[in-house]
């Protein structure tokens, strides 16, 4: 990166993620600094900005440099009142009435909403209120896995696709328009190359979305399952990993089209606040060469 970056940039970890330094995202941004936050984003995958303070309009239009913004179908209920585009991400309940999405349980690994034609490229977790254990979030490099991938299961999985199911959440939960089933073939959602150039990098990754209903299109069930499990197996490895301990203030911001994410469960009795947004999804990408 060129020395005239106007903020610092350290590695978190060696496969991903980067803090950015020397930034209140309350400034309004010049045009160079945008797309410096943007390169960094597109080297790293996974950016922390630290002790920033931020209302659901600043998070708003500190998202809206990087794409127009979108919200998560059957979650508006879940967005403050006049910001549609943000989610809240919480166990909080007030009144008996919980105030966000994603409870206190442990989140898969997943994409956020590969069940989509059309994915949102990247996501921005803003927190306001953080447990004291638990709830860390961790991300994957889905550049690292496949650079490390074993030459017979890029050849197995090389120019197969993906069904993503859209029933469950991240949370395994089945949403409350859809019916369960027990043949993973007939899941509704989207199908993706399972090995795709980002379309930015143009850097090759591997696309698995979640594990759970996941189908390798065309194979029988056993098939695709073992296929999985093996991919799985491979993937679920630290090191190609990040382990987010939260602070309140802090910001990530992540790129979908490379990485996946988890969190951990956290005591019931703690209050986890978040607010999000996401970015729209622009296209459709092609499996890489
Ligand atoms: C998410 O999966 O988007 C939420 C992650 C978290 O709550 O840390």
């Amino acid at each position: 990166m060129s020395a005239r970056v106007p903020f610092g940039i350290r590695p978190l970890a060696p496969a991903l993620g980067a803090e950015i330094s020397g930034l209140d995202l309350l400034d309004t941004l010049a045009d160079n600094t945008v797309a410096a936050v943007r390169q960094a984003w597109l080297d790293h995958q996974v950016l922390l900005f630290r002790n920033q303070n931020l209302d659901d309009a600043q998070l708003t239009a500190f998202s809206r440099h990087f794409g127009d913004l979108d919200s998560v179908p059957g979650w508006e209920p879940f967005s403050p009142p006049g910001h549609p585009n943000v989610l809240i991400i919480s166990n909080v309940r007030e009144d008996g009435t919980a105030i966000g999405v994603l409870g206190d349980g442990e989140a898969s690994w997943h994409t956020d909403m590969s069940y989509l034609d059309q994915p949102p490229p990247g996501s921005l977790l803003y927190s306001l209120e953080v447990p004291d254990r638990g709830g860390d979030t961790c991300f994957m490099s889905m550049y690292a896995a496949l650079d490390a991938l074993p030459a017979d299961l890029r050849a197995a999985i090389e120019g197969k696709s993906l069904n993503h199911d859209s029933s469950h959440d991240s949370a395994g939960k089945l949403r409350s328009n859809h019916s369960a089933f027990d043949n993973v073939s007939v899941a509704p959602g989207a199908r993706h190359p399972m090995i795709r150039a980002h379309p930015e990098t143009g850097r090759p990754a591997i696309f698995l979305g979640r594990r759970l209903h996941a189908w390798v299109v065309g194979e029988n069930i056993a098939n695709s399952e073992a296929l999985l499990d093996r991919i799985w197996d491979h993937c679920i490895d630290e090191a190609f990993t990040y382990r987010h301990r939260w602070q309140p203030g802090d910001l990530l911001m992540w790129d979908n089209r490379c990485t996946m994410h988890r969190r951990d469960p956290f005591d019931a009795g703690a209050r986890r606040v978040m607010h999000r947004t996401q970015l729209k999804g622009y296209q459709s990408v092609e499996a890489a060469a």
